[in-house]
């Protein structure tokens, strides 16, 4: 595991943003969004094309994203900056933008997918064939998100044999990655084990991205098993920030911050410089009005470091 790199997929501007009281203004979302591209995140998903009646905090992303790409030269050149998408609606949206990749987002239950996308799951599976081919036909990456696969907060257990279902079906429509959502951050490692093991023997891992909340603290734990079973790519929040408005108690992505210290500890690779991140907080907490949730955040690095190195010199 030593010598890997990791893929951090920073969803503070969407995920984060979308469940803060406060509503960042569009400079206030592109200055955190060029930190974060300068601080090295790769993965930057910077908006998403839903209805403001819903998501109010998510309005004006398209003239955001039309900003971000003028000013295009502003970010490194590596770094991908991606969307989510609903419905055709919002597809129609995002390509009259020039952002390269769009995230659908689907249930694993029925209740979550009328709550979240006012649709049941077949009818969110047409959506998203119809939004694969619009993309097709553009050349656009689709990133999908697969809620509550762990929990739902109105149905509670998951069947896991439905969400594997649903995972080999995203896949099979084009969706080259689906990110497997603990919305409610209820997961706990030995389901995460169980769970991955089953999914392993239908799909390649390297397919699978993981998106845990850290609502209940179990979300670095959660990573490690994933670690373990060869899952590479992992969702979230600078600072913590976010969570999910359809879901009660999803406060809180997975921090960012937290989870670089802990792969860098570990001897992984992300490109993230960790130092430079942490630059931004006092600026994200003037602008939210409220301290983050993350440890990291609160505690800084610590002054002698990096562990790993000292200890394998
Ligand atoms: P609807 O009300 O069923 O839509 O909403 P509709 O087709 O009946 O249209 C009603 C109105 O919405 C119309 O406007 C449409 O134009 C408008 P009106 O005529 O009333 O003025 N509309 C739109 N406006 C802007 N953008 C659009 C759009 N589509 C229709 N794309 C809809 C259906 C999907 C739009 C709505 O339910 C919605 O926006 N939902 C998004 C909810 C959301 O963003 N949730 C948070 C993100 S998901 C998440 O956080 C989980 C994740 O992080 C993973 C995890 O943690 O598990 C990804
Ligand atoms: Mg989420």
């Amino acid at each position: 595991m030593s010598s890997k790199t990791i893929q951090v997929v920073e969803v503070g501007p969407r995920d984060g943003l979308q469940n803060e009281k406060a509503m960042l203004n569009v400079p206030q979302r592109l200055n955190f969004i060029r930190h974060l591209a300068a601080s090295g995140l790769k993965r930057i998903e910077v908006g998403a094309f839903v209805s403001p009646k819903w998501v109010p905090q998510m309005n004006e992303s398209k003239p955001l994203i039309l900003e971000l790409f003028k000013n295009r030269k502003l970010y490194p050149a590596d770094a991908a900056f991606s969307a989510l998408v609903p419905n055709v609606q919002g597809m129609e949206d995002a390509l009259s933008t020039p952002i390269p990749e769009i995230a659908v987002f689907g249930a694993s239950t029925e209740s979550f997918s009328k709550k979240n996308i006012n649709c049941t799951i077949e009818e969110s599976l047409e959506r998203f064939r119809a939004i694969c081919k619009m993309a097709r036909a553009k050349k656009i990456k689709v990133r999908g998100y697969l809620s509550v696969a762990y929990g739902c907060p109105y149905e509670g257990a998951v069947s896991e044999k439905k969400v594997i279902e649903l995972v080999k079906t995203y896949l099979k429509m084009g969706i080259y990655e689906v990110s497997i959502g603990d919305t409610i951050g209820v997961a706990n490692p030995k389901q995460v084990r169980n769970f991955l093991k089953k999914l392993s023997r239908e799909v390649p891992l390297k397919k699978i991205a993981m998106h845990m909340h850290d609502t209940r603290g179990t979300a670095l734990a959660n990573v490690l098993v994933g670690l373990e079973m060869g899952v590479t790519v992992f969702d979230s929040s600078f600072g913590g920030l976010g969570g999910c408005p359809y879901a009660r108690g999803a406060s809180g992505n997975l921090a960012t911050d937290d989870l670089v210290y802990m792969l860098h500890g570990m001897g992984l690779k992300t490109g993230v410089d960790l130092a430079k991140l942490l630059e931004y907080v006092p600026e994200m907490t003037k602008d939210i009005g409220r301290k983050l949730p993350s440890r990291t955040s609160e505690a800084g690095l610590p002054e002698v470091q990096p562990f790993i190195e000292r200890a394998t010199k």
